[in-house]
């Protein structure tokens, strides 16, 4: 597994207002819009593309275009959500999965109650999607799901990440083909299993 923290200004200008508890719900969602958008920009350096021969007003030329099989985008409900625009939008080609998955809030064990996509991956760069890594439960069940289906090469978008469960998804995905790629990995987990410093729970601030 690759761990890339997207180092850039306007990322964390947008994660520190996205932190700040006086945020409301509805600029909330806009700057977690934005944020997947800058997060996606290099989440897809190695997105496959194929050479296509084209003619501008001037001249003949080769350029590229994102190849087939089509990218597939799995957003992880609730709060995955609310990356899901941002991240089509930059790959307007893309299919798009589902997978409900809610963590106990008692043993922090993620269940999965809903899986909405394609049962042969194989071959498919697959983009999950969702804003916290915490314990890493849920996203290594949902990356594990998508290696079982065939996917060959995984991205997991996320805005934030605890040291904790980069660690677990390093153990439990060695040698898979699978890249994270975060906004900032912060401090800690507390005994709740939230992020801190953190922006609390992404679900309840998006939706709830
Ligand atoms: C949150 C978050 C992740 C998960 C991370 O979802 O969106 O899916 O917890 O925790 P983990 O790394 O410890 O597994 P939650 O279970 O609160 O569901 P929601 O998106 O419906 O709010």
């Amino acid at each position: 597994m690759r761990l890339h923290v997207v180092d850039h200004p306007l990322v964390a200008h947008k994660l520190t207002a996205l932190r700040d508890q006086r945020t409301d719900s509805p600029t909330f969602r806009r700057l977690a819009d934005e944020l997947v958008t800058l997060l996606a920009y290099e989440a897809t350096r190695d997105v496959r593309t194929e050479q296509v021969d084209i003619v501008t007003p001037v001249a003949r030329t080769t350029g590229v275009r994102l190849s087939y099989p089509r990218p597939l985008v799995v957003p992880i409900l609730r709060a995955g959500l609310g990356m899901l625009d941002g991240m089509v939008r930059l790959l307007p080609t893309a299919e798009v999965g589902f997978l409900g998955m809610v963590r106990d809030e008692d043993t922090l064990q993620a269940r999965t109650y809903a899986t909405r996509m394609p049962e042969d991956l194989s071959g498919r760069q697959v983009y999950v999607v969702d804003p916290m890594l915490a314990t890493g439960g849920t996203l290594v069940a949902a990356i594990r799901l998508l290696i079982a289906r065939g996917a060959d090469d995984v991205t997991a978008l996320c805005l934030l990440a605890a040291p904790e469960g980069v660690e677990v998804m390093e153990r439990e995905l060695a040698g898979k083909p699978v890249t994270v790629v975060t906004a900032a990995v912060d401090e800690r987990l507390n005994e709740q299993g939230f992020i801190v410093p953190g922006l609390g729970d992404a679900g309840d601030r998006l939706y709830g």
